[in-house]
């Protein structure tokens, strides 16, 4: 590709596409008709130039439309925001769902991360292969492509289709069939389709709803359409991946499946709302003292004081403040977010609200991931609503707060998910995570003080400030306090989001969950093996289920609870694939900028593979490993590069991977 700025014209469509976006065009100088007028001066750079953070939304609109990137849609929307087309394109290429090259309009994303790769993604692979040719394949119809988790993990093997169009579609195939995600012959249209509003005015193109930022922002109402792609079975709804829905004692999932997801009122009649009003009656500090009082901690991985965070935001001077509610959840085998923002989306718009209220945030952003489009409906839908009901926007209930929230979505990189990776995302930069400090709290996004808070955490924010902090930190052991929802998957019974109260031990979930099962003899069966705390965690024996699911209890056994996956792996699963597998994730997600990570993810795999395939030194291939683990942990810049040898290291020393005894937990 051409990095300079070149004559190449954009398709109607593609123009169309960015227009909406940033609105219409005002000169010849930022891509518009010339004028007369454009020969003596130029106006509008320095507009421009601060719109930059809409890079990331005109990119998707013309993928969402016409389902890649030609040169000429990536020079106009260079035109538009002054970018310089090389920065632009460092950032479109930054993306797995971003295409530079023409494909087929639908994209088939076939999962092939842990939990699938537990119930057999292998086959599923083997048969889109042999039915639609390799991945990346191009048959006109469709692409496929292998993808790492997609948050559907309770269901695996997953696949999710998305098709570009006006508006685009969508559809979720988990457990996916090979026959039911490749399209019927035509099925697929050629060419532009035409707008398809649905009944109650979604997804009409050109629905101009109140900017959230003031200023020439028209939106869309949603992204998708509501009418899901035609093949898989119709996707169940949010609930079915909660198999305590409807019980009366739950906190965070207590309106999943009682609620209508896309009611406001609905949402109201269940306690919506109730906390934001209460929150108002506190005062900022009042909140951020229920918080602290609470003991919450983060449910994004790091566990941090979700209390001091909020108080150390509110007390910087600089303003303006932003609130984020990171919703990128992309750590394998995690699937609870996408679970409360498909099925209690008004919660986690109320629990922004309220973290923007707490911190004096004129501006809230959900960060949501690229492969969740019922997710992203849901919200987009939520956001909506609200702000018709004067629940966002300007004076909040006659309280005279003013907050809005922007919704913006990730395009398939894992390290996005770290908080100043986000910054960078939502800046229009390549998703790199930044140096700390400055930690968030002082300088977040656009340079100013951001608490971000993962959805689960916000969620947690709403009982803490209706009930008290003392009530909620009387829930749970004295370091970790309320209640924890839990991803398990894999070899059990009901895998699911699962609610309980810290301290529980890892038993009792397995026992909620039915178990792995029973064996020939009728007894229950002990897993081979659990991954607690996802890719960037660890293995645990099936004979250590007395491990406290608490933060201080699971680092006392050596593990840690991280995003909360419990990836339940029975004697069936090829443990030395697993880990080649994790190995091939952190590879591929390594941003690249730091070296201990950017080699040290590429040795990892390459010494396991061998491992694997036992084409090495045994000796020496474990020796590397243990030394690239450790400068990986100790020399990279982030979280990513920090942790990715723990799931392999916890393998060989607790699991015996690759050692003498490995044939006995085979
Ligand atoms: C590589 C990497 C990926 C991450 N992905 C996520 C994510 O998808 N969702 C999330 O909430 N936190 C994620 N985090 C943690 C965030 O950096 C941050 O700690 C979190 O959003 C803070 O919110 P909390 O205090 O509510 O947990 C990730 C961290 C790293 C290092
Ligand atoms: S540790 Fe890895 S992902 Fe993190 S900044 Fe360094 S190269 Fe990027
Ligand atoms: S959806 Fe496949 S591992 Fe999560």
């Amino acid at each position: 590709m051409d990095l300079h700025f070149l004559d190449a014209v954009p398709e109607d469509a593609e123009r169309e596409a960015v227009d909406a976006v940033l609105g219409p065009p005002d000169s010849g100088w930022d891509g518009g008709t010339r004028h007369a007028s454009d020969l003596r001066f130029a106006e509008g750079g320095h507009v421009a130039r601060g719109r930059r953070d809409l890079l990331l939304p005109a990119l998707h609109a013309v993928n969402d439309r016409v389902g890649w990137i030609s040169r000429a849609a990536l020079d106009y929307i260079c035109r538009r925001l002054t970018i310089p087309p090389a920065e632009a394109y460092g950032v479109a290429t930054f993306y797995a769902m971003f295409a530079l090259e023409r494909r087929p309009r639908r994209v088939v994303h076939v999962c092939t991360d842990i939990a699938c790769a537990a119930k057999d993604s292998a086959s599923l692979c083997a048969q889109m292969r042999e039915r639609a040719g390799g991945p990346g394949g191009d048959d006109g119809e469709f692409t496929w492509h292998e993808s790492p988790c997609l948050g559907l993990c309770e269901r695996a093997p997953a696949a999710v289709s998305l098709q570009a169009g006006d508006p685009p579609r969508y559809s979720v195939a988990a457990p996916a069939r090979a026959g039911e995600i490749i399209p019927e012959p035509g099925e697929v249209p050629a060419g532009d389709t035409p707008a398809a509003p649905a009944a109650d005015g979604h997804g009409a193109p050109g629905d101009s709803h109140g900017p959230p930022l003031g200023g020439g922002r028209p939106q869309r109402r949603t992204t998708f359409s509501p009418d899901t792609l035609p093949g898989p079975a119709p996707e169940p709804p949010p609930h079915a991946a909660v198999p305590q829905a409807g019980d009366p004692d739950l906190v965070l999932l207590r309106r999943i499946g009682v609620v209508d997801p896309t009611s406001l009122d609905d949402y109201r009649a269940n306690g919506g709302y109730a906390a934001l009003r209460e929150a108002m009656r506190l005062g900022p500090s009042g909140v951020i003292r229920e918080v602290a009082d609470s003991g919450l901690v983060g449910r994004g991985g790091a566990a941090f004081p979700t209390g001091r965070k909020w108080d150390a935001t509110a007390k910087r001077p600089e303003t303006p403040r932003y609130v984020i509610c990171n919703a990128d959840e992309s750590e394998p085998g995690t699937f609870k977010d996408r679970v409360l923002m498909e099925g209690d989306p008004f919660a986690v718009v109320e629990a922004l609200t309220i973290a923007g209220y707490a911190n004096n945030a004129a501006v809230g952003y959900i960060y949501i991931r690229g492969e969740y489009p019922r997710a992203l409906w849901l919200l987009e839908n939520a956001v909506e609503l609200a702000r018709e009901r004067n629940l966002l926007g300007t004076d909040i209930l006659g309280s005279g707060f003013d907050f809005d929230i922007e919704i913006r979505r990730g395009a398939g990189a894992y390290i996005c998910g770290e908080e100043t990776a986000i910054f960078n995302s939502i800046e229009g930069l390549r998703g790199e995570p930044r140096s700390k400090p400055p930690f968030p709290v002082e300088r977040g996004v656009f340079g100013k003080p951001t608490a971000i808070n993962n959805v689960e955490t916000l969620v947690n924010v709403l009982p803490i400030v209706l009930h008290g902090g003392p009530a909620y930190a009387s829930v749970g052991t004295g370091r970790s306090t309320g209640p924890k929802l839990f991803c398990v998957s894999g070899a059990v019974e009901r895998p699911g989001v699962y609610e309980v109260p810290f301290g529980a031990d890892l038993r009792a979930l397995m026992e909620m969950c039915g178990g792995a099962g029973t064996g020939p003899d009728g007894a229950q069966r002990l897993p081979r093996a659990v991954l607690l705390g996802g890719a960037a965690g660890g293995f645990v024996r099936g004979d250590e289920l007395d491990i406290p699911l608490t933060l201080e209890g699971a680092r006392d056994a050596g593990a840690t609870l991280g995003s909360g996956v419990i990836l339940v792996l029975d004697d069936d699963v090829d443990l030395t694939a697993i880990l080649v597998r994790i190995a091939a994730f952190f590879r591929d997600e390594s941003c690249g900028q730091c070296v201990p990570c950017r080699v040290g993810t590429v040795r990892q795999e390459e010494a396991l593979v061998r491992l694997s395939r036992e084409t090495g030194a045994r000796d020496t291939d474990l020796a590397l490993l243990r030394e690239v683990g450790d400068a990986m942990r100790d020399a990279s810049i982030c979280g990513l590069g920090q942790t990715a040898w723990n799931a392999v290291e916890s393998a060989i020393d607790r699991l015996g991977a690759f050692g003498p005894q490995e044939e006995s937990t085979r």
